[in-house]
């Protein structure tokens, strides 16, 4: 089954993600349905009304596999199984089901670059040098004073080697050492990925998240990495040995495209969509995995999460990513990985404010875009102690605003203890305070709740065509001002601190949707007047 959007634009010969906005639940804090404090498959059957209701077209969720969940299930022990935690392949069978019965799609998290330390192929690969699997992984030898044999470091802290005692060579991991680096450079990896692909799509799968697209293959000489010329900085501010490296032997190694053009193959014969999670921030080396209509459908464009509000900056990230991969990115301004929007615009209903402006931005651009569960209830990150943090990076660094712990508080369907997430006497991670305006009970109730606000954008652009079809040409270089135009629609925001106005091409426009939700339906020519923070789609018959 097809939703509307898809279904039209399936008919006009496009791929029936070009027109969806997406979703991503975070699988461990949407909705517990066992009531053992984690959230599972079973909640999340149980909340699709919301997902409905919300307007959202394609659903994508996160690791369920089995894992010792030292990365919170980005270390998969099973590929092809559930963890007992979430329930069990009957569970994913009716997700699936339940998922087309309204329908949406469901996109799955593929995470090919590194197994868990659990998996059975890395147990058989550290039993011996010529164990057959032993290949399936990267392996060196010590350096020459016994140390690392290169430079490279871990995403998490520390180097990205450890080293095996009982075979005397180190495995290299990107992530935590219970996340060894699969060797994408052995063909038999790729086959097994075949056939993992081919598994889930048998089970009417639409399509994958694929974790650290741009990671799988490395440079092979393994080189030490240069310094970088400009250190990049955390979410936080903060730098580290692994930011001030420059990543050109670790990640983007060209070989990794033809990764990706062998899944197409198998994909297209599904109608599947892959989508990949590929953190280049460089958008012509980007456009590489997308462009050549042979690899990856989509990419997420990670430029507009990495941004305070900063309108010359969004400026630049928003037009970098509708003219250099047009209709070829998958928009976001928020994930599990990085502190909410509202919080990095400030905190409070002006963070929100700020939020809903740029989202309102990215929903009519070309391309799919993405809301990460909470975003449609202008969350701000979730406050908690360190004794409350869960994240591998904060329990590392021993600061929880380092760790990803803020974004993924479990989401508050209701006020009252265990705010309907749950009827466990504790979550798997803390609430991070509440407030009962937080909540879906509380914002549904509410018509000029942020909830319904974002109900409203995206039923906008469901609603007009030219939103979803069409280059989109820009109507200001500079100023507070970022605005554009797709057909007979404009989109249009103010992201200064003072009222501002936009001259409109000519016509009568009529207001579609508003921050400002008491202007929707008015009509205006020659130019619209916006409030500091306020965005508008306007139509013109
Ligand atoms: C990206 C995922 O989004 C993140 O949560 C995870 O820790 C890393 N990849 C490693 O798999």
């Amino acid at each position: 089954m097809t939703t509307s959007s898809s279904a039209e634009a399936a008919q006009q010969g496009r791929p029936w993600w070009a027109d969806a906005t997406g979703y991503e639940v975070y699988l461990r804090s949407f909705a517990d349905g066992t009531g053992d404090g984690l959230g599972d498959l079973r909640g999340l059957r149980e909340r699709l009304d919301h997902l409905e209701w919300l307007g959202v077209d394609l659903v994508w969720v996160t690791p369920f596999y089995p894992s010792p969940m030292h990365d919170h299930g980005y270390d998969v022990a099973d590929y092809t199984g559930v963890d007992p935690r979430f329930g069990d392949l009957a569970d994913f069978d009716a997700l699936v089901a339940a998922v087309h019965a309204r329908g949406l799609r469901l996109v799955i998290d593929l995470v090919p670059n590194h197994t868990s330390s659990a998996h059975p192929w890395f147990a058989a690969a550290r039993s011996s040098r010529d164990n057959p699997y032993r290949d399936y992984y990267i392996w060196r030898d010590p350096a020459a004073d016994g140390g690392p044999p290169n430079n490279w470091t871990s995403h998490f802290g520390g180097p990205a080697w450890t080293y095996d005692e009982a075979t005397g060579q180190y495995w290299l991991h990107l992530f935590l050492p219970e996340q060894p680096d699969l060797n994408w450079r052995n063909p038999a990896v790729a086959a097994e990925f075949d056939a993992i692909l081919r598994f889930w799509l048998e089970r009417g799968v639409d399509g994958f998240r694929i974790d650290v697209a741009h990671m799988l293959v490395k440079h092979p000489d393994y080189p030490d990495l240069p310094l970088a010329a400009e250190p990049q900085r955390s979410p936080q501010g903060t730098t580290s040995e692994h930011l001030s490296l420059d990543h050109i032997y670790d990640v983007d190694q060209p070989e990794v495209l033809d990764v990706y053009r062998r899944w197409r193959k198998i994909a297209d014969a599904y109608g599947a969509l892959l989508l990949g999670e590929v953190y280049v921030l460089d958008i012509d080396r980007l456009a590489r995995y997308v462009v050549d209509r042979d690899g990856l459908h989509l990419s997420f464009w990670f430029a507009p999460l990495h941004l305070g509000w900063d309108v010359a900056r969004l400026r630049t990230a928003l037009r970098e990513g509708a003219a250099v991969a047009p209709g070829s990115v998958s928009w976001v301004l928020a994930s599990h990985d990085r502190p909410r929007p509202p919080t990095r615009f400030g905190g409070g209903d002006l963070g929100r404010a700020c939020s809903l402006a740029a989202t309102t931005l990215l929903l009519g651009l070309p391309g799919t875009p993405f809301l990460f569960q909470g975003e449609e209830l202008g969350l701000t990150d979730g406050e908690l102690t360190l004794a409350e943090a869960q994240d591998p990076v904060a329990l590392h660094t021993g600061d929880p605003r380092a760790g990803r712990d803020g974004c993924r508080t479990p989401i508050p369907w209701e006020p009252g203890a265990g705010h309907g997430f749950t009827t466990a006497p504790e979550p798997w991670l803390a609430f991070g305070r509440r407030t009962p305006a937080d909540t879906v009970a509380v914002q549904r109730a509410d018509e000029d709740s942020w909830l319904h606000r974002y109900r409203a954008l995206l039923a906008a652009r469901r609603a007009h065509p030219d939103l979803r079809t069409g280059e989109a040409v820009w109507l200001t270089d500079d100023g507070p001002v970022l605005a554009y135009r797709r057909g007979a629609a404009v989109v249009a925001a103010n992201c200064g601190d003072e009222p501002a106005s936009l001259d409109l091409p000519e016509g009568t426009w009529t207001v579609r949707f508003g921050t400002d939700r008491q202007r929707e339906a008015a009509q205006v020519a020659g130019a619209v007047d916006l409030a500091p923070t306020e965005a508008v789609i306007l139509t013109r018959e």
